[in-house]
């Protein structure tokens, strides 16, 4: 069947953002993201610091109802020109997953439309691509509040993992970061914003994994010396500004030093790669972001991140993910309602498990 035209209602609920988006993809290569809705639980989980399963399950729940009908309200269409349904089902916590699933499901029978499951790190290394004319192979680097991965992207669901963290993820490291330096939740945009005003010179920080062999990260490490650093002094502002500075800058220099060794890792292999990407909520980090296009600059390569909302968690990126998969494999062959919601979800099956872990992550 050729198809002309697809409107995709895409669902996230993986951590702590409800969140309903509608694409339209014309056979002509047009995409228009016609509603991209987001329902933030901040207000939910900020007297904890940190996501609590149960409080997001039950937020997710008190809202999914809501995103779906204003992401359909704003793009002015109703459930029957829906082509298709992508909802993220992993990896995440499961009470948000279970929850985005089941309405998507249920959504797909009443309207008698496929139903996609989305791996939700998936849809973060595909998302420049709804707004890029990225061309596969390229190499992601993926910077979320869970994950930290260096992967070699040959196509639809063909991803290789070339680095991954042993310990602590990206984000991760900025909230607990921000809650030593007493800055609040989430840590990442108010460390970005209090760096501003530091000399990231200032405190010298180690660099966990920095020039070891391999293109895997470690992060618990430099958690843990800034704690010891602002025990053993009493903290005034501007050492807030600094020590932000200094640990966003440190962070800078290990992503940017495991990133050319993976990309060494692979010419060794003589894999090709054009183009270099940056996807996940700590690429909203604009720091970072400028290290590493100057990264692929020096690399020759193109360098490539979305925009603001599409780097922290949407639904704009599972909508599209779902037209990959659809352009990629035909409408007739994405439907999967048996599918259950995985909170591990590898990319990568066949890489090395971490640790102590049994299967891969
Ligand atoms: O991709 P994401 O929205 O959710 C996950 O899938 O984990 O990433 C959330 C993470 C949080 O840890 C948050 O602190 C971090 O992204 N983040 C940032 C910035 N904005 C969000 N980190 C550094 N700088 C930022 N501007
Ligand atoms: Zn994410």
């Amino acid at each position: 069947m050729i198809i002309r035209k697809l409107k995709v209602l895409g669902i996230e609920s993986t951590c702590d953002e409800t969140a309903a988006s509608i694409i339209e993809w014309n056979y002509n290569g047009k995409v228009k993201i016609l509603s991209n809705i987001i329902h933030s639980q901040i207000k939910n989980h900020s007297d904890f610091g940190g996501v609590v399963p149960e409080i997001a399950a039950r937020a997710h729940q008190e809202n999914i109802s809501y995103v779906v009908e204003k992401a359909l309200k704003v793009s002015q269409l109703n459930s029957n020109s829906i082509s298709a349904i992508a909802t993220s089902c992993g990896p995440g916590l499961i009470g948000g997953l279970i929850v985005g699933a089941s309405f998507g499901k249920s959504f797909a029978i009443a309207s008698k439309i496929p139903f996609i499951p989305i791996n939700h790190l998936e849809a973060h290394i595909l998302s420049p691509r709804l707004i890029h004319n990225v061309e596969f192979p390229y190499i992601a680097l993926l910077v979320s509040g869970g994950h930290t991965q260096i992967l070699y992207v040959k196509g639809i669901n063909k991803i290789d993992r070339i680095g991954t963290t042993l310990d602590d993820a990206v984000g991760e490291t900025f909230d607990k970061g921000a809650m030593i330096l007493k800055l609040g939740w989430p840590g990442g945009k108010i460390i970005e914003e209090y760096a501003k005003n530091g000399n990231c010179l200032k405190f010298n920080l180690p660099k966990p994994m920095f020039g070891k062999v391999g293109a895997d990260f470690s992060f618990s490490g430099l958690k843990t010396a800034l704690y010891r650093k602002v025990s053993s002094i009493s903290m005034t502002k501007k050492m807030q500004f600094d020590m932000a500075a200094s640990f966003q800058h440190t962070i800078s220099e290990v992503l940017v030093d495991r990133c050319i060794n993976a990309m060494s890792i692979l010419r060794k292999k003589r894999k090709p790669f054009k183009s270099f990407v940056l996807v996940g909520g700590v690429a909203a980090n604009e720091y970072i972001k400028i290290k590493l296009n100057n990264l692929a600059d020096r690399e020759g390569l193109s360098f490539f991140c979305p925009p603001l909302n599409l780097c922290t968690d949407n639904a704009a990126m599972v909508s599209w993910a779902g037209i990959e998969y659809i352009i990629n494999f035909g409408i007739n062959n994405v439907d999967n309602l048996d599918f259950i919601p995985r909170p591990r979800w590898p990319l990568d099956p066949k890489s090395k498990p971490i640790g102590r872990a049994k299967h891969a992550r």
